[in-house]
């Protein structure tokens, strides 16, 4: 499963590169207005870090204003991948980027159906938001398994990218479910690296390699 972080902060995606866990990245306009600052800007320098998707998202509400946005995003760097909130707009959109060649991540799924239109229409990656879904009590990650068993079904090539995840236990989740990629914040990637006995270990070991060199001093 491909691992992209779901941040518009450049420090954390350089870190997750030197890490070499970095596939590719995810915005919105919520994650930007955390950052503030030019969009454009943003989406070029992460577009530098990583080779890998970058999604960036359309806020127009018509056909030709998604169309115009998206096109002048996917001129910032070629791995950027335009991202098209799903309604009847968005998957006449989704569908004339796919003519146009230009990739797209359907978002704010919360339904198999929604995500095999937008497959359908063309998208290259669409996004079920697993967290939001658990929300309001419904369990996100059967649009995840139901929309990999379609895709793996029909020879669909569209990713599923389990979005708004919440916590570690989603990321394997999701991994189980057969996701093709999963967007998490940058915390909750930290939070997977750790582990309290690891911890525990690797102090365990630095305090007897000390111990023992302390011996092997007075012996000399
Ligand atoms: C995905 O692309 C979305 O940006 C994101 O995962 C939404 O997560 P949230 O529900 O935590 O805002």
């Amino acid at each position: 499963m491909k691992i992209f972080l779901d941040t518009a902060e450049i420090e954390e995606i350089k870190t997750a590169a030197r890490w070499g866990v970095l596939d590719g990245v995810t915005t919105n306009p919520s994650l930007y207005a955390k950052v503030g600052g030019s969009y454009d800007a943003i989406l070029a320098d992460i577009c530098k870090i990583t080779s890998g998707p970058v999604s960036a998202e359309v806020i127009a509400d018509d056909v030709e204003g998604m169309l115009e946005q998206g096109r002048h995003f996917a001129k910032i760097a070629p791995n950027i991948v335009v991202k098209v909130a799903m309604s009847e707009n968005g998957l006449e959109a989704i569908s004339r980027f796919a003519n146009e060649g230009i990739k797209t991540n359907c978002t704010l799924i919360f339904s198999t159906n929604q995500g095999l239109l937008a497959a359908k229409a063309g998208a290259s990656i669409v996004s079920p938001f697993v967290g939001r879904l658990d929300d309001i009590n419904q369990d996100g990650m059967i649009i995840i398994r139901e929309l990999a068993e379609i895709f793996s079904l029909y020879n669909i090539e569209t990713e599923v990218l389990a979005a708004s995840i919440r916590n570690p236990l989603h990321m394997t989740q999701a991994a189980m479910a057969g996701s093709h990629i999963a967007t998490l914040p940058f915390k909750i990637l930290q939070q997977m690296v750790h582990h309290p006995l690891t911890d525990k270990g690797i102090a365990q070991f630095k305090a007897d390699w000390a111990a023992a060199h302390e011996a092997a001093a007075g012996k000399s």
